[in-house]
Parts: C-alpha cells; structure tokens; sequence
C-alpha cells in the first residue's frame, strides 16, 4: 500500500494537532448550544471521530451517506443520498464534518438540503480544501489544511474504496489511477 504514496502531506501528528485545535474551537463556539455533528460517509469518519474526542462539551453524531451521480473522478453535482439522517434536524446546531471539499458541489448540495430541514443552525467542519478547483461557493466555518490541487489518500480518503486506514495523509502516485 505504502508503495503507491508519492509523499506523506499531512503526518499523523500534524493532523492531531490541527484536530486537537478544531476541537477546542468548536467546543468554545458551541458552548451552551445544541451540536449535533453530521459526518458524511464515509471519508469523514476517521476525522470525526478524532475530532468528536477533542470536543469537551455534550455533543450527539449522526451520519449521512451520499454518492453523487455521473463520472466517477469529478462530481456531477447532482446528489443521491444513500443514507439518510436519523436525527430531525429541529433545534439543532448541525456541524457538518467532511473530509475534503473540493469543487464544492456535494458540500452546496448538503447544505441546502439540511436547512431546509430548520435546524437551529447549519455550519461546515472541513478537514482538507482545495481552494482553487472550486465551482460553487461554499463557505467553510471551520477547516483544518489548504493543499494542492493533487489527488490524495489516507485518513478516511480512499481511491476506489482504498487507502482509507492510512493514517497520514498522502499523494497518490499518478501510475495508480492511470493504469
Ligand atoms: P466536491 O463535490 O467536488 O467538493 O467533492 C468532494 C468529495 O470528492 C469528497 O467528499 C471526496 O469524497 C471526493 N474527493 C475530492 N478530492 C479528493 C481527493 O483528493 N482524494 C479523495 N477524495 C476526493
Ligand atoms: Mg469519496
């Protein structure tokens, strides 16, 4: 597996501390409020659930799962959910926790939906951002690293469902999708 990393980006120590940092911002901003974290299946589930340990104040977790329809490299922007909420959103603080926005279209998608549900509040957790292959806006509230434009892998980010478990966060070798 380690064989198809070009370079290690993010170590596991650098991702600790920044998950460490969100953590205590989160549990700052939403103190005496009602969280209730939203991860999005299934990249965000290693960041979430380091993160939701680095949360000090009561907090609940629910899980949606979306795939987007069309070419399997880029999104299409249009959103099937796969797995739905089991939480109503009403009287929430929903903190939506993904692993990497990247065009921004399965995030926009997300948002609009959720509040259209009327929780209380609606904001993004982002680990990873790459700021320049945006094609809708989306405001993030909390994110962790900018980086480049490259494919990457590892700590809950997969390419055909692998490389999930690394725990950095790496480049994948350009040899492994173009073959
Ligand atoms: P967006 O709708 O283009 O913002 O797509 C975001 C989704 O695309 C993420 O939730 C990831 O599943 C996937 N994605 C985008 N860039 C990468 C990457 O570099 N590695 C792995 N998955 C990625
Ligand atoms: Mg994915």
């Amino acid at each position: 597996m380690l064989d198809d990393i070009a370079e290690v980006l993010l170590s596991k120590e650098k991702l600790a501390g920044k998950v460490a940092e969100l953590g205590a911002k989160i549990s700052e901003d939403y103190k005496g409020k009602n969280l209730l974290l939203v991860g999005i299946l299934k990249g965000s589930v290693v960041f979430m659930s380091d993160l939701m340990k680095e949360i000090t104040i009561p907090t609940r977790i629910d899980f949606m799962s979306v795939s987007s329809y069309g070419a399997d490299v880029k999104t299409s922007g249009v959103v099937k959910i796969v797995k739905d909420l089991d939480i109503p959103l009403q009287g929430y603080d929903v903190l939506i926790v993904e692993d990497i926005l990247d065009s921004g279209l399965t995030l926009h998608y997300i948002i609009e939906l959720l509040k259209s549900r009327n929780p209380q509040s609606v904001k993004i957790c982002t680990l990873l951002d790459k700021p320049y292959s945006r094609r809708v806006d989306v405001n993030t509230d909390y994110h962790g690293f900018d980086i480049p434009d490259k494919f990457v892998v590892g700590y809950g980010l997969d390419y055909a469902e692998k490389y999930r478990n690394l725990p950095f966060v790496g480049v994948l070798k350009p040899r492994v999708y173009e073959k």
